[in-house]
């Protein structure tokens, strides 16, 4: 027998059915509850509210576990490609043989971008914010590729939407680049893999030609793997939002980029450089901006600390921590900011406040660390981040269209005024 929980309200019972999940999760089903009760649920933030079932992603913010359609964070990122892992959230299992060499293939046979595309490039201020650019970019896609706008009627369709997109993505991001720092583009090689392409995409000039460094790009197909999906959070959310209102896939991405700019999100990897910066003009003494970032009439945070699920460690932390500290060695950086952040991590990790409230150093404390190593550029860390969250945004985008999901439309309690005549304001 299914398990029902109660709910006494108004002298009635109201059963309330209980969902299970495959990793036993447990959640109340609501939906009925409005008309069975005329309540609705109050849940800022949605802290403790589903808002589907998914088969993409495993994540258990208490133990610190994070699977990607079961397969374990750690075993992806030492063992596998960035490729590999986002046909596997996209569809569900990894690609062997010739589905590996076909998508790899119809990868890089669309990295190049239509032609016209530059003038809107053009168009952009040359020292506009990438993800910004990034956005408007994603969501032209769809005037070049109308029949994007809605490939869920067949899955050679909804294949060639999402290739294009996976493709075209790092070339986008690089120009977006490259208009900000006033130079050509540098157009796709396809001969490279994903990683190195995009590097050589970023750094090469017509004047000269970018050296891949291997460790280099093993970072950043491990930084891209780590990021690749996360489940409902924020940017995940507004994806799935978006398209439950059957806007195109594209259109339903780039507000997803919209919504990973924000420090809160995706932002957080550059604002925790741009705090270490501060830190170090500001004499780079840590405990200052420990015991800031504890004083609750100063807004600062510590950028990097704390995450909306993980409360005890985030598993891509750990991997990332490692992950830096061979790339730091093996490139032979000596930064000062980087000495800023140990000095932060050890005494965070120490004091009361902190250990208290479960804020430890979360992935983006690290990711920023290791693209400022790389040499990208510190505004370019969330379009970094966004390049990375693409398939887990396209996974759950197709699975929320496939399902046949209802548009998103939460409710809320109101607050306001009463009603009230107007008043002639001429008059007064
Ligand atoms: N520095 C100082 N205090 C903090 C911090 C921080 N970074 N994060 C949370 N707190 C305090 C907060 O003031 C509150 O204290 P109190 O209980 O005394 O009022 C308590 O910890 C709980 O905070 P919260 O805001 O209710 O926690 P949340 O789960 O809603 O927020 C968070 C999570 C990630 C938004 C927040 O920890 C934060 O702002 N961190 C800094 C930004 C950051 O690094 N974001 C990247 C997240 S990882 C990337 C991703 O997956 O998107």
């Amino acid at each position: 027998m299914s398990e029902k929980a109660e709910l006494h309200y108004n002298g009635q019972v109201f059963e309330v059915p209980v969902v299970k999940g495959t990793e036993d999760e447990l959640a109340l089903d609501i939906s009925k509850l409005r008309a069975q009760t005329g309540l609705i649920t109050l849940d800022p933030g949605f802290k403790n509210t589903g808002s589907t079932q998914s088969a993409i992603t495993f994540l258990d913010g208490e133990k610190g576990i994070l699977r990607y359609r079961g397969f374990p964070i750690e075993q992806l990122a030492e063992k596998s490609t960035f490729l590999e892992v986002a046909y596997l959230i996209i569809y569900g299992e990894l690609p062997i043989g010739e589905e590996l060499k076909r998508w790899r293939e119809d990868i890089a046979h669309h990295t190049l971008i239509h032609e016209d595309f530059k003038v809107i490039l053009e168009g952009f201020p040359s020292n506009s914010h990438p993800m910004g650019v990034l956005s408007s970019l994603v969501t032209s896609l769809t005037a070049f590729y109308p029949e994007s706008i809605d490939p869920t009627h067949s899955s050679p369709e909804m294949y060639k939407s999402i290739v294009r997109l996976m493709a075209k993505l790092p070339t986008l991001a690089a120009w977006a680049y490259k208009n900000e720092i006033g130079q050509p583009i540098i157009y796709p090689k396809n001969n490279l893999d994903y990683c190195s392409n995009f590097l050589r995409m970023m750094f090469s000039t017509p004047a000269e030609e970018y050296d891949i460094d291997p460790v280099v790009s093993n970072a950043l197909n491990k930084l891209l793997i780590l990021h690749a999906e996360h489940e409902q959070n924020c940017s995940t959310s507004t994806v799935r939002i978006v398209g439950s209102s059957h806007a195109s896939l594209y259109a339903s991405v780039s507000s997803g980029i919209n919504a990973l700019w924000g420090p809160l999100h995706g932002g957080a990897n550059q604002a925790v450089i741009e705090m270490l910066e501060n830190i170090k003009a500001d004499g780079g003494d840590a405990d200052k901006y420990l015991a800031k970032a504890k004083d609750k009439n100063d807004s600062f945070r510590l950028m990097g600390f704390g995450h909306r699920v993980y409360k005890n460690f985030d598993p891509r932390a750990r991997i990332i921590k490692k992950a830096a500290d061979e790339v730091l060695s093996k490139l032979g950086v000596n930064d000062p900011v980087l000495g800023i952040a140990q000095k932060l991590e050890e005494a965070a990790l120490k004091d009361e406040y902190f250990v208290e409230r479960k804020l430890y150093p979360n992935v983006d404390f690290y990711s920023g660390i290791i693209y400022r190593a790389l040499g990208i550029p510190t505004n370019m860390f969330t379009v970094m981040f966004a390049l990375g969250r693409l398939p887990g945004w396209v996974a759950q985008w197709k699975e929320m269209r496939t399902n046949s999901e209802p548009i998103g439309r939460p409710r809320q309690v109101y607050t306001g005024y009463n009603e009230r005549d107007y008043v002639d304001v001429s008059k007064r």
